[in-house]
């Protein structure tokens, strides 16, 4: 069994502040290409893979990586058999039912619900006793109640900024997200002694 712990790392918005906490905690990288995808520690038996947010669960997963940086919002919609080791405490965001400020009657017997979060959504509604159609989409969910495609949606809200732009606000929070560390839990019982090291650098940079 290697002792090297590989680590996913999320590209886009939360990549600079997780790269911010692995130096911290004393992890020391030679400079990369900006197309490099993975990077060796220099002073530790450490790589780190980046990857697309929501493929870092599946890397730990599927064991190509021991532990993995990813928001309890892809959490939630995946619900991975993975281990949770600490909440590091960024990324904080909500997940949010919003609509359009200025109501638009809606003529359809169900109500459409547009998000990227199809299973959150799902359950939310369920909960609620609530029948809703789930519309999934990849991406600008905000544009979906704005061209008739969907009367509310289910997404993250960071500032507020995107919904405020397009004339939707909140009517209802789900949870508060923000960034976890998570093991492979198969990997975690054969590497804890080490993982539970990085973890304890990790939270207390
Ligand atoms: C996310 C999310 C919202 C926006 C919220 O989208 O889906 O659209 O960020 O952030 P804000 O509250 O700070 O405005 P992302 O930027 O990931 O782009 P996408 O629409 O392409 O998924």
């Amino acid at each position: 069994m290697s002792d090297n712990i590989k680590i996913a790392v999320p590209k886009g918005r939360l990549f600079d502040k997780s790269i911010e906490i692995l130096k911290k905690s004393g992890i020391k990288f030679a400079d990369r290409s900006a197309r490099k995808l993975s990077i060796d520690a220099t002073n530790f038996p450490i790589s780190i893979l980046i990857v697309r947010a929501k493929d870092v669960i599946t890397y730990v997963e599927y064991k190509a990586c021991d532990i993995g940086i990813v928001g309890l919002d892809l959490i939630r919609e995946y619900e991975p058999d993975l281990v949770n080791l600490a909440d590091l405490g960024f990324g904080k965001c909500k997940m949010a039912v919003a609509e359009p400020i200025e109501k638009i009657e809606c003529w359809r017997p169900i109500k459409r619900v547009a998000t990227k979060f199809p299973h959150v959504a799902e359950a939310f509604f369920a909960k609620a006793g609530l029948p809703v159609e789930i519309i999934e989409l990849y991406g600008s969910i905000e544009l979906a109640p704005l061209y008739g495609l969907a009367d509310q949606i289910v997404d993250i809200v960071d500032t507020g900024k995107t919904l405020k732009e397009n004339n939707l606000h909140v009517v209802e929070e789900i949870f508060s997200s923000s960034v976890q560390l998570v093991a492979n839990s198969i990997l975690y019982k054969a590497k804890y002694r080490l993982i539970d090291e990085i973890t304890k650098q990790f939270t207390s940079s």
